[in-house]
C-alpha cells in the first residue's frame, strides 16, 4: 500500500484549499522510543512509542494558496531553495492533499522556537503542525486521530505531536496504517520538568528515517529491541499512572540507552553522541549517586534531555547553568 492509496481512504473527496490556514503543534520527547519501521513507506512502526509533548516549544505553520508555479517554503523567515531537503519534504507532503490539482501553490511559512534537526525533534512538530494548518485550508473534517494517521505519513514521531501530555503511538495491525496513531493518555505530572541540555544544535549528519533502516538491515542487537520496546511500556503506564518519577527516569534513560546501543552495533557504525554528550551522561550518573533524582534520554543526537520533577529545579540548573527548562503539564500548558 503506498501514501496515496492511505489518503484515499482517509479522505475520498479533497475539495479546492478554502483559504490560508495556521496551526502550532508542539515538539515531542519519546520515553519510549519509536527506532524501525515495519512499513518505511507509511511510516508504520516496528513498536509503540510514548512520549511527552514540550507545551509552547514546537513549530507555527502557516499554508496560504498562492498564484505561482509552485511552492515557496520559508523557514525561519527564510525562503528555502527548492531543491532543499525541507522544502522537498514539505512539497511531498503536500502533494500527498492536491492529488487531483497538481497546478495548486502554496506559500508555507514554519516557524520553529527549537533549532531544526538537532534532535530536538523539530520534524515532528513541523510535520504536525503542517497538517493541521492544510486541513485548516483545504476545509477537511478530520478527528484528531485522523489528523494524526495524515501526519505519520510526514514523519513517524508527528503522529504524537497532535496532542499535549503523555502519547502513546500505538503501532496499529491493518496493511494501510489507519490504526496507527497517536492517543492522548488521561495522565497529568504538574511536577514534571525537562531540561534541554544543547550539545551539538547543528544539522545532525545522519538523519533518523536512514538511521533507523540502517539499523534494522545491520545491527543482529536490533532483534531484542521490540522486547526491551514492549516491556519499557508497560513499566512507563505503571510509573504514569503512580506518578513514580524514579521508576518513569530510569525506564525513559535505559530505553534510550538500548536504543542507542542498536545504532552503535550498526554497520557502518551510527553514534550520535559526541564526547560532550558523554560527559553529560557521566555528570548526570555521579548527581544521582550524589542523591539527586535527574535522569535523562536522547533522540538520534548528541543533545541530552534530561528529566526531573520541579522540586529539583534549582539544583539541576545550578549543575546545567543556562539550560532551557519546559514543564510540559504546568498550568495552561496541557
Ligand atoms: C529517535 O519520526 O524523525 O526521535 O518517521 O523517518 O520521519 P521518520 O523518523 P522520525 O524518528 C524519530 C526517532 C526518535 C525516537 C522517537 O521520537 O520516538
Amino acid at each position: 500500500m503506498n501514501k496515496a492509496e492511505t489518503i484515499e481512504r482517509l479522505l475520498p473527496e479533497i475539495g479546492s484549499p478554502r483559504a490560508s490556514g495556521e496551526h502550532f503543534a508542539p515538539s515531542n520527547i519519546a520515553l519510549c522510543k519509536y527506532w524501525g519501521k515495519r512499513d518505511a513507506e507509511l511510516n508504520l512502526p516496528v513498536n509503540a512509542s510514548l512520549s511527552v509533548s514540550l507545551a509552547t516549544l514546537g513549530t507555527r505553520t502557516r499554508v496560504e494558496p498562492i498564484d505561482a508555479e509552485q511552492d515557496q517554503v520559508y523557514l525561519n523567515g527564510l525562503l528555502q531553495a527548492p531543491d532543499s531537503r525541507f522544502a522537498d519534504r514539505t512539497r511531498r507532503f503536500i502533494d500527498l492533499l492536491r492529488v487531483n490539482q497538481p497546478q495548486l501553490a502554496f506559500r508555507v511559512d514554519t516557524h520553529n522556537n527549537i533549532p531544526t534537526a538537532a534532535g530536538l525533534a523539530s520534524s515532528a512538530s513541523g510535520f504536525a503542525a503542517l497538517t493541521r494548518a492544510l486541513v485548516e485550508a483545504f476545509g477537511l473534517s478530520l478527528s484528531p486521530t485522523e489528523q494524526s494517521v495524515l501526519a505519520r505519513l510526514g514523519s513517524g514521531s508527528a503522529c504524537r505531536s497532535l496532542f499535549d501530555g503523555f502519547v502513546e503511538w500505538q503501532m496499529g495491525q491493518r496493511e494501510d496504517g489507519l490504526d496507527s496513531h497517536g492517543v492522548a493518555l488521561p495522565a497529568s505530572w504538574p511536577q514534571l520538568c525537562v531540561g534541554l541540555v544543547k550539545v551539538d544544535a547543528g544539522e545532525k549528519p545522519v538523519d533518523s528515517r536512514s538511521g533507523m533502516q540502517r539499523t534494522v538491515e545491520t545491527a543482529h542487537l536490533y532483534q531484542s529491541w521490540p522486547l526491551q520496546a514492549s516491556s519499557d511500556l508497560a513499566r512507563l503506564h505503571e510509573a504514569i499512572d503512580s506518578l513514580d518519577f524514579a521508576l518513569l527516569g530510569s525506564v525513559a534513560e535505559q530505553n534510550a540507552l538500548s536504543m542507542h546501543a542498536t545504532m552503535i552495533a550498526s554497520w557502518p557504525p551510527l553514534l550520535y553522541w559526541q564526547p560532550q554528550s558523554v560527559a553529560m551522561m557521566q555528570k548526570v550518573w555521579q548527581l544521582r549517586r550524589e542523591g539527586l533524582a535527574l535522569y535523562f534520554t536522547m533522540d538520534a543526537g548528541p543533545n541530552l534531555k534530561l528529566l526531573f520533577e520541579a522540586a529539583s529545579r534549582d539544583a539541576v540548573l545550578a549543575q546545567f547553568p543556562g539550560i532551557e527548562v519546559v514543564e510540559p503539564f504546568a498550568a495552561g500548558a496541557a
